[in-house]
C-alpha cells in the first residue's frame, strides 16, 4: 500500500470501441441463450465483438483521443503501458507498436503488463513508478482487449459475457492524493486462458468461484483506500468498479450500504472488456461531464489471477 505526494492524476481519457454490435438476442442464435438470462444474471445487454479491427488499433485509437485531449507534446511522455491479455503479438508488445503507429518518443520505457481484469489499475501503478524513477511528469496508460480472440463462441456459459474494446488515458505525476491496494493470489484453476500453442486457447472460467471472490475482495480493496486516505465513502463522489457483471456490483452496493448511484455502470452496453472496461467508463464519465475537478473517486479491478487493485485519485 502507498501513501504518497507524488500522486498521479488523471489528464484526459479517450476510448475506442469496435463498430459491430452484438445483441443478447443475436447471441441466442449461436448458443443456447436467451436475453432473459443473460440481463438477469449479469446486466448485459449487447457487445462490442471485432470484426477484423486489432487490439493494437483498438489501443491506438484510445490512446491517440487521449494524447489528443491532452495537449500535451508527445515528447513529454515518460512511460508507454498497456495492459492486454489479447495482445496481437507474442512480440513486439502493443506499446511498441503504438509507439509505432503514434510516433511516440523513442527514448521511454514502452511495455505490455498482464494482469488480466485489473491490468489498467496495475498499469496506473507500474507508470507512477516508472515517472518516479525518471524526469518526465507524463505517462500513457491503455487498457485495450480483444478478448472474441480467447472466447469459445460454443461454451454459453462465457461467450455472452464478454466483449472487446480499449480505453486509454494520459497521466501525469502531482501532488494530488493518490491512494493504491494491488494484490495477487495465484490460482490457475478458476479463471485461467491458455497460451501460445494450446489447440484450445479459450477462457476457461468457474463463474459462482469468481463471483464469490469478487463480492469479497471489492469491499476490501474499497475499505484499505478509505483507510490509508482518512476519507469515508460519503466523501468519495463515484466509484468505478471493473464491469463484470451488474450482480457482483449490486452485491457490493448492498454490503456497503451506499446508493447505487455512486457506482458508475456501463456494462449493459460493452460486457465484460477486461482491462479495458474501467478506462472506458472514466472516459465515458469524462465525456458526460460526471466528474469535475476535485471530485475523488475510487476505482477497483478484479480478475484472472487472482489479481485485485484499487486507486483513489482526486479528478
Ligand atoms: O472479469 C472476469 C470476471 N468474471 C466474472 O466476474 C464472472 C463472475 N460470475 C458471474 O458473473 C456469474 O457466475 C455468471 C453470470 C457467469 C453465471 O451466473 P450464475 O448465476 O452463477 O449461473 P450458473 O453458472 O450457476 O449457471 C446456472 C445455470 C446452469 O444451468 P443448470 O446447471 O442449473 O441447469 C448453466 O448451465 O445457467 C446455465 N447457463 C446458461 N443458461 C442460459 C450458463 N450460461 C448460460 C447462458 N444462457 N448463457
Amino acid at each position: 500500500m502507498t501513501e504518497t505526494m507524488n500522486g498521479l492524476h488523471i489528464v484526459a481519457t479517450g476510448r475506442s470501441l469496435p463498430a459491430t454490435v452484438v445483441t443478447n438476442e443475436q447471441m441466442s442464435h449461436m448458443v443456447d441463450t436467451s436475453d432473459e438470462w443473460i440481463v438477469s444474471r449479469t446486466g448485459i445487454r449487447e457487445r462490442r465483438l471485432c470484426q477484423g479491427e486489432t487490439n493494437v488499433q483498438l489501443a491506438s485509437e484510445a490512446a491517440a483521443q487521449a494524447l489528443e485531449r491532452a495537449g500535451i507534446e508527445k515528447e513529454a511522455l515518460g512511460a508507454c503501458v498497456v495492459s492486454t491479455f489479447t495482445s496481437d503479438y507474442g512480440t513486439p508488445s502493443v506499446a511498441c507498436m503504438l509507439q509505432k503507429k503514434l510516433a511516440l518518443p523513442q527514448d521511454m520505457p514502452s511495455l505490455d503488463i498482464n494482469a488480466a481484469c485489473s491490468g489498467f489499475l496495475y498499469g496506473l501503478q507500474v507508470a507512477r513508478g516508472l515517472l518516479l524513477q525518471g524526469e518526465k511528469r507524463y505517462a500513457l496508460v491503455v487498457g485495450s482487449e480483444l478478448l472474441s480472440r480467447v472466447v469459445d463462441f460454443e461454451d454459453r456459459s462465457t461467450c455472452v459475457l464478454f466483449g472487446d474494446g480499449a480505453g486509454a488515458a494520459v497521466v501525469e505525476l502531482d501532488d494530488r492524493p493518490y491512494y493504491s491496494v494491488m494484490g495477487a493470489q495465484g490460482n490457475d484453476e478458476v479463471l485461467y486462458c491458455p497460451g501460445i500453442g494450446n489447440p484450445r486457447p479459450f477462457l476457461h472460467m468457474a463463474g459462482g468461484d469468481v463471483f464469490r471472490f469478487a463480492v469479497d475482495r471489492i469491499p476490501r480493496c474499497i475499505d484499505a483506500l478509505l483507510s490509508q486516505s482518512g476519507l469515508t465513502l460519503e466523501q468519495i463522489d463515484y466509484v468505478v468498479c471493473h464491469q463484470a457483471n451488474e450482480r457482483i456490483i449490486r452485491h457490493v452496493v448492498h454490503k456497503l450500504g451506499v446508493p447505487m448511484e455512486k457506482f458508475y455502470m456501463n456494462l449493459a452496453k460493452y460486457g465484460n472488456t477486461s482491462s479495458a472496461s474501467i478506462p472506458i467508463a472514466l472516459d465515458e464519465m469524462y465525456c458526460d461531464g460526471l466528474l469535475q475537478p476535485g471530485m475523488k473517486i475510487i476505482c477497483v479491478g478484479f480478475g484472472g489471477g487472482f489479481t485485485w487493485g484499487g486507486v483513489l485519485m482526486e479528478v
